[in-house]
Formats: structure tokens, C-alpha cells, sequence
């Protein structure tokens, strides 16, 4: 496979090192901040692009690749807000996108175990429910895109939840009822931790994923850039578990 690299930093720096590894070639890398201006030759010979930029510019690329019939698989968090609208532009133009808030093995298993947590405690009010997460100091986005998908499986599922508010470790809040605070913090080197708290008086549960490094992102940034290469529509995680199970 051709890759073409929208985003030169951390993740599209290691990108380039695995694809390199499983035997893939980069047609063109854009990153105008880290001199690689856009080449469209190199855009047009490529097989797909892999975008981990930031929240506006990875909007931007999503459209320009529907427009040129380019599969894009997505790692940039931070612009959910404008999903609908992709999503609806990628339908008319017939394009192919891949995105995910985290595509690590690990923190998909953590969203399928609080898919299931959530449900068998759906009715049990007694319980309150919080989410945390932190990470490294560059990160741009609060709290992270898995953070909030982790609340939308807890919104989902649980009867006596209605939505999600943020806040930062350590502020004092009093508990609203019907309402998930997401805790983020933000420290040096941390690669990215979430947690799920269920706690009652009676007792507590924790769910609790730990990145140690950032090859499980890239592990599975290749695995879906080569599931999905010859696919039309929009995809995200769940689809390919449900190929690979
Ligand atoms: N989905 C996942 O599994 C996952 C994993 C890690 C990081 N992320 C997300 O991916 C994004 C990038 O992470 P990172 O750690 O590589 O960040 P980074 O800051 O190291 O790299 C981002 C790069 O994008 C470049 N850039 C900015 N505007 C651009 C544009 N218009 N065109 C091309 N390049 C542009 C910057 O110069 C920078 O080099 C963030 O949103 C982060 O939250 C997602």
C-alpha cells in the first residue's frame, strides 16, 4: 500500500516507522509546521492517507480526500462536533473513512467492557459513575476523545444518566444528579490513561486502562488502514472487531 501522511509529529513519525516495517511505501507526508508542504502528485498516487493532525486541519483533509476519491482513516481526536456533517459529506461523495478516538486493542476492550458493566447495572441508581483520564502536557483537546466515547457508552446504557461535564482533577463539585463528571489532567510523558468508577455505598468497581507506550495506536492505525483500503463507507472500530471475532 501507498500512504499518504497528513501530520508529521509523535503519531504520524511512528506511523511512518511501522508501515515502513510491514512493508508499505509513503507516497507523500504534509505537515507545512514541519516543512513537508502539500504535494498533490503525491496525494494522487497514494492508496490512502492516515491523518493525525489536529482538530481543524484533520476536517479539512477528511474533505479534500472524500472530494479526490482517496480513502482517509482518522486518529485525530477533537472534532466531533463537525461528525455529522463528514459523515454526510462522505455519504454523497461516496468516500471511505476510518476514525477512531483510540485505536489501541486495549482501550477497545476497555469500551466493551463498560458497554457490559453499564448494562447489567442499567437500573441500579444506587450507583454513581465517573470517568477520569490523563495524559501527556501537548495533548490539545480536554477531556480526550476516548474519555467522552466512554461517557456515550455510560449515557447509553444507563437509565439514570443523562449527560457529561468536565472537569479538571482536582476541582470541588458537588455531585448533580444525572450527570458523569469527566476529570482530565494533564502531565508530562503520561501516554494516555483512562478510568471508569462505579461506586455505591456498599461497594466499588473500577474499569482501568494504562497506556505504556504509543505502539498500540500505531499497531492498530495499520491494521485498520489495511482493513479497510478497498472499502466504501464510514468505519470505525467496532466494525473491524466484528471481522476479526
Ligand atoms: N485515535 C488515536 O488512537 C490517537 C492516538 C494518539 C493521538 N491521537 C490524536 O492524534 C492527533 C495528533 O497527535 P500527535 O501526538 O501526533 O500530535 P503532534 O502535535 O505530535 O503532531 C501533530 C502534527 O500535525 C501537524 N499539523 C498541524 N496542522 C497541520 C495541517 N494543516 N496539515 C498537516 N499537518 C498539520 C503539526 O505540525 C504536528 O507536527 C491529536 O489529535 C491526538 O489527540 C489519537
Amino acid at each position: 500500500m501507498k500512504l499518504f501522511l497528513f501530520g508529521y509529529g509523535q503519531m504520524g513519525k511512528e506511523i511512518e516507522k511501522l508501515a515502513l516495517e510491514r512493508g508499505h511505501k509513503i507516497s507523500g507526508i504534509c505537515d507545512p509546521e514541519n516543512a513537508y508542504k502539500f504535494d498533490a502528485t503525491a496525494f494522487a498516487d497514494a492508496d490512502i492517507a492516515i491523518d493525525y493532525t489536529t482538530p481543524e486541519s484533520a476536517v479539512h483533509n477528511m474533505t479534500m480526500s472524500f472530494e479526490a476519491n482517496k480513502p482517509i482513516v482518522v486518529g485525530t481526536t477533537g472534532w466531533y462536533e463537525q461528525l455529522d456533517a463528514v459523515k454526510k459529506l462522505c455519504e454523497k461523495l461516496n468516500g471511505t473513512l476510518f476514525y477512531a478516538t483510540n485505536f489501541s486493542i486495549g482501550v477497545n476492550v476497555l469500551f466493551e467492557m463498560s458497554e457490559l458493566l453499564s448494562k447489567m447495572i442499567s437500573q441500579q441508581d444506587s450507583y454513581s459513575v465517573s470517568i477520569s483520564e490523563t495524559h501527556h502536557t501537548r495533548k490539545k483537546d480536554a477531556p480526550s476523545g476516548t474519555a467522552i466515547t466512554l461517557a456515550e457508552i455510560l449515557i447509553k446504557n444507563l437509565d439514570f444518566v443523562k449527560t457529561w461535564k468536565k472537569l479538571q482533577t482536582g476541582d470541588i463539585t458537588e455531585n448533580e444528579k444525572g450527570v458523569i463528571p469527566v476529570y482530565y489532567s494533564r502531565e508530562n510523558e503520561v501516554v494516555g490513561s483512562h478510568e471508569i468508577k462505579i461506586q455505591s455505598d456498599i461497594d466499588q468497581i473500577t474499569l482501568r486502562h494504562d497506556a505504556f507506550s504509543r505502539a498500540g495506536f500505531t499497531a492498530g492505525t495499520l491494521i485498520a488502514t489495511e482493513w479497510v483500503i478497498n472499502k466504501k463507507g464510514i468505519f470505525t472500530m467496532k466494525d473491524l472487531f466484528s471481522n476479526i471475532s
